[in-house]
């Protein structure tokens, strides 16, 4: 027999109880032991809840319960959730986790906590919601050399972008959707500014160049600059705007991360990723291009994802699973800024501004463009470049562009 208790009660917690009670006959024959739901931590009772008989209060009596082998923690944030992390790892219990703001922070630390007490830390919910990735990333793709992770990490981003672009909805209007569809975070701001794409990104890059990458060292920009006019200007050259986090390893072995949103071409697989779905793309000397495609929010997605990694650790839980990577620092990263690309530009100016700057450059056009907006592609070159060519054009949106 194998003992849960599931810290957080909330969109992915309820669900992680769901599918362990829906699908326990499933559960218990492929771990080869009854898995059961003993204890749920919350801080709110739910009398009316058909689990509402395993709500306790006190932390204390899941770390001191001998019975307890896996804890699954679903609080979320850094603050609560660290704290129960390390004290359940250190109590020799193993701990299955969807929060990415705490692997993103400290998962080299909880790594090593988890090894020396012989435990699981496990997260693969943290990463694409329902999606197989990391597991694949260190694993499956353990043969490669990787070179690049690139991926819509957000559902909730997603989701608005592409209900602006296919329904003309505002900003306001399509965020409201998420948020009524459970994607969203408990403050949506981590999702539209780019810090739930950040710290996703910092994971896939620890499992994939082998070195802790913190937030605070990844450059990111969320979607709230993203406009209705920019949606069209995209169309109108066969691209679609979309939130990416990348991760791409230099010749001298740093990393290049950052999250912005990019025009990216029709062609790219990537472009056509809608709505709540995520998807990752991964390049490897021997593999080539892969992608993984899927869920990436949502109850059900997430809870998957969580319940899986409980089997695995409880099949694992005399010999535990090994993930690791090593420690950060500040020079494992270096900033996007030297990346070239060509770049999407809609600035406020006039054409001959334009002709001057980047002689050559064919104008995008939309219709109700008010006079004196311009918008057009640049060659291949850096941030710093386009900004020093645009003389006396008013930027409004600049974003990469991807083939
Ligand atoms: N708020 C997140 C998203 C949830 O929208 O992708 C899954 O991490």
């Amino acid at each position: 027999m194998v003992n849960i208790a599931i810290l957080g009660f909330g969109t992915v917690g309820s669900g992680v109880a769901e599918v362990l009670a829906k699908n326990s006959a499933h559960i218990d024959q492929k771990v080869e032991t009854p898995v059961r739901l003993k204890y749920i931590l919350d801080v709110r009772d739910f009398p009316d809840n058909p689990f509402g008989d395993k709500i306790i209060h006190d932390f204390a009596t899941i770390e001191n319960d001998p019975e307890v082998d896996i804890v699954v923690e679903t609080i979320g944030g850094a603050g609560v959730a660290l704290d129960f992390t390390r004290r359940a790892l250190s109590a020799g219990k193993s701990v299955v986790s969807s929060n990415k703001e705490l692997v993103a922070e400290h998962g080299c630390e909880l790594l090593q906590l988890a090894a020396r007490k012989g435990a699981s830390y496990l997260f693969e919910a943290s990463v694409g919601g329902g999606i197989p990735i990391l597991r694949p990333l260190s694993q499956c793709l353990a043969a490669n050399e990787l070179t690049e992770v690139c991926g819509i990490l957000n559902g909730t981003t997603n989701y608005i972008l592409t209900r602006m672009i296919r329904a003309g909805l505002s900003f306001d209007a399509a965020l409201r959707e998420a948020q009524a569809n459970g994607y969203a975070e408990a403050d949506p701001t981590a999702d539209v500014e780019g810090h739930d794409a950040c710290r996703k990104i910092c994971i896939l890059a620890a499992i994939a160049f082998g070195r802790h990458i913190y937030p605070r060292q990844v450059p990111t920009e969320g979607i709230t600059g993203v406009t209705l006019a920019d949606v069209a200007y995209a169309e109108s050259c066969n691209k679609k705007i979309k939130l990416l986090g990348r991760a791409i390893r230099q010749d001298d072995g740093r990393i290049c991360a950052y999250v912005a949103p990019h025009l990216l071409d029709g062609e790219n697989p990537l472009s056509g990723v809608e709505d709540v779905f995520n998807a990752i793309t991964v390049k490897g000397d021997a593999i080539g291009d892969v992608m993984f495609y899927g869920r990436g929010a949502g109850k059900l997605p997430t809870a998957s994802a969580v319940v899986a990694d409980v089997m695995d650790a409880a099949r694992h839980i005399k010999s535990r699973k090994r993930v690791e990577w090593g420690p950060g620092g500040e020079d494992v990263t270096v900033s996007p800024e030297r990346l070239e690309t060509a770049w999407y530009v809609r600035a406020k100016g006039r054409v001959d501004a334009v002709r001057a700057g980047f002689p050559g450059v064919a104008l995008l056009s939309r219709s109700g463009a008010p006079a004196e907006e311009v918008a057009f592609l640049t060659p291949v070159m850096t941030g710093a470049e386009v900004l020093e060519r645009l003389g006396a054009l008013e930027p409004q949106s600049l974003f990469r562009v991807l083939d």
